[in-house]
């Protein structure tokens, strides 16, 4: 019988589950346990794993169907067109003169993944295969948690209205105010989302993606994006994840943001994501 050992990683979110070898199938038992302490801690880590594309498909799996790459074919290598349907790659290595991945340097903006699609992934899995020697860091912020601490008169202002959601495929800094690419993806998501699983309210906006709230001025609206945005930047409800070769995390994104820590340029970087779908969503806070 195998043994797991959950141990909290900070007060904000995150937990490392040590005692289990992703590369062996999971029993149910121990799948539901995982599931337990990953909607407990919305972050959790399995540390010294070596794990092939489809080990780290087949553990997603254990979870829910495993979700499509999103990304547009004609913004594809040949790299990418040629992995399982559910992996990308994050990386900045090029090989032929291809990027065998996205997302390649640099810092990225606090984001929930896929939150561009009406019914986003509910879970994304990380696995580090080549990490540089610092930075890099993913930093995860807990949306349940920001949502308690939101100030009353954004509670009242807010409840039961819509945000406008948009990406650009690659953009990790969002340096202008509305995406207006030719490969745009958007969706409207309730402000507040209940968690499919948990029930429980989460602030469900972030830097890189949502551009409005509905329903309010410009002015309003962006001041009061940029105040939630501030929020969720703080220390205390913040866990910063930094990577070793053999790490896989994975995140719960209904109920939390994360966002890249800068790193040498000229360092590999390599980490494979395979996400999860969500049931369709039930709304609102
Ligand atoms: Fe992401």
């Amino acid at each position: 019988m195998t043994e797991i050992a959950i141990s909290p990683l900070s007060n904000a979110c995150g937990a490392e589950i040590s005692g289990v070898d992703l590369t062996k199938p999971i029993s149910a038992g121990i799948a539901a346990e995982i599931n337990q302490a990953w909607l407990d801690h919305c972050v959790i880590v399995f540390r010294g794993q070596k794990l092939a594309d489809i080990d780290q498909v087949n553990f997603a799996e254990a979870f829910g169907p495993v979700g499509d790459y999103l990304r547009p074919n004609t913004l594809r290598s040949g790299a990418m067109k040629e992995r399982h349907r559910a992996v990308m790659f994050v990386s900045n290595i090029v090989e032929n003169g291809e990027p065998i991945g996205t997302l390649p340097d640099g810092e990225m903006m606090f984001h929930t993944d896929t939150g561009y699609d009406q019914n986003p992934h509910k879970a994304t899995t990380l696995y580090a295969v080549e990490i540089p020697t610092h930075g890099g860091n993913t930093i995860f912020s807990n949306q349940y948690k920001v949502y308690d601490e939101l100030p009353e008169r954004l509670k009242t202002l807010l409840k039961g209205r819509n945000a406008h959601h948009a990406y650009e495929f690659g953009v990790m800094i969002k340096k202008k105010e509305k995406y207006d690419g030719p490969e745009m993806r958007t969706a409207v998501h309730p402000i507040f989302r209940n968690h499919s699983e948990t029930g429980k309210p989460a602030v469900y906006v972030n830097e890189l993606m949502t551009e409005s709230i509905e329903g309010l001025a410009n002015d309003e609206s962006r001041a009061i994006l940029d105040e939630i945005f501030a929020m969720q930047k703080e220390d205390r409800f913040c866990y910063e994840h930094v990577w070793q070769k053999g790490d896989l995390v994975m995140w719960d994104n209904r109920c939390t943001l994360h966002a890249r820590t800068d790193f040498p340029r000229d360092q590999r970087r390599l980490l494979r994501r395979v996400t999860i779908e969500d049931a369709p969503p039930a709304w609102a806070a």
